[in-house]
């Protein structure tokens, strides 16, 4: 077990312990954490590597990249960026880094920081203004997307993202809502969100899966993980490790099906007799799916979502 110095006292990373005897990690490996949020993970990394080692942090949220910055701008081993991890090639292809990549790590999904500040408009729980961009440079808010989006397409992200049974009542409330006047706060979302439920899940706020798929759609949080699956397969270098948490079962689905057809090597026609080597599998899955430990659990309510999957790259 790893020593809990290796985290900070306020703030552990989701399944710390875990990502990094996956990481696999030695002192001067390249190592990219793609998902900085509040580098609790990027931390634990950096305890791990000498002065030889090399650490690309990446991550959509300004926020984040500045609080990066902040704490790793005298260290020579980090490098920060603020992009999408879907411009994962072009980042690292700028570095000469493709197929060089010891180790590479994702925790999707919003960060904490993100959710409690309510100026970020991500939650029903604090009051601002109906963003919920991760990347507020870029794309459109949740108030201009709800104003966009049909009602059809409404019901279907709150639908497959949310996961919500009332998903067209409640799209039918905000679209009537949006033919009289505009939606721009969460406070005035969470209500009219609220109204449309008629049964209330016991120990869940009746917003909570519709901020979800709206979250979900408005960052294109699928569409970013189908994009980065291949990058990140020739990212990494022969014997290099893949990292990745998810939150959602959607998410899950895109890395299992990737980690495991590429595990499976070349596809063939089913009559057709082959042999392994013509198989060619790219990743070597490393154990099972991994979800947190009790202890874990016990100290945060995130990690009951989390699933870890980790793949190495076939020498
Ligand atoms: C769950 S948090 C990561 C927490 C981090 N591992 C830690 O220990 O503090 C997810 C972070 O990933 C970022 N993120 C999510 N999707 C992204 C994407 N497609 N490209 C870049 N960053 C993304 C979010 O902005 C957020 O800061």
């Amino acid at each position: 077990m790893m020593a809990e110095s290796q985290f900070s006292s306020t703030h552990f990373p989701v399944l710390g312990e875990e990502v990094l005897e996956a990481l696999n990690l030695s002192g001067s490996d390249c190592v990219v954490d793609a998902t900085y949020g509040r580098g609790g993970h990027s931390r634990a990394i950096l305890s791990q590597l000498s002065d030889q080692g090399r650490l690309i942090v990446i991550d959509r949220d300004a926020t984040a990249v500045n609080a990066a910055l902040g704490e790793w701008g005298g260290d020579d081993r980090v490098e920060v960026v603020h992009a999408p991890f879907s411009e994962l090639t072009k980042i690292l292809n700028a570095k000469g880094l493709i197929g060089k990549v010891d180790a590479l790590l994702f925790d999707f999904g919003v960060s904490s920081p993100q959710l409690d500040n309510g100026a970020r408009g991500f939650s029903f729980m604090h009051d601002g203004p109906l963003d919920m961009r991760m990347d507020q440079s870029r794309g459109i808010s949740a108030a201009i997307w709800l104003e966009q989006v049909e009602e059809e397409e409404l019901v279907r992200v709150l639908k497959k993202y949310g996961e919500e049974r009332f998903a067209k009542r409640i799209a039918r409330n905000i679209k009537t809502v949006l033919s009289e006047q505009d939606i721009e706060t969460t406070a005035e979302l969470t209500a009219i969100v609220s109204a449309a439920v008629p049964r209330k899940e016991p120990g869940k706020h009746p917003a909570t899966r519709t901020f979800q798929a709206i979250r979900i759609a408005v960052n294109d949080e699928l569409g970013e993980i189908k994009s980065v699956l291949p990058q990140a397969l020739a990212a990494v270098s022969p014997g290099g490790r893949i990292v990745m948490i998810s939150f959602h079962s959607l998410e899950d689905r895109l890395v299992k099906r990737f980690f495991n057809e590429q595990a499976k090597g070349d596809p063939f026609p089913p009559d057709m007799p082959v042999t392994s080597d013509m198989l060619r599998p790219k990743l070597r899955l490393i154990g099972k799916k991994i979800k947190a430990g009790d202890g874990e659990l016990d100290r945060n309510r995130r990690s009951r979502s989390a699933v870890m999957r980790v793949a190495e790259k076939e020498a």
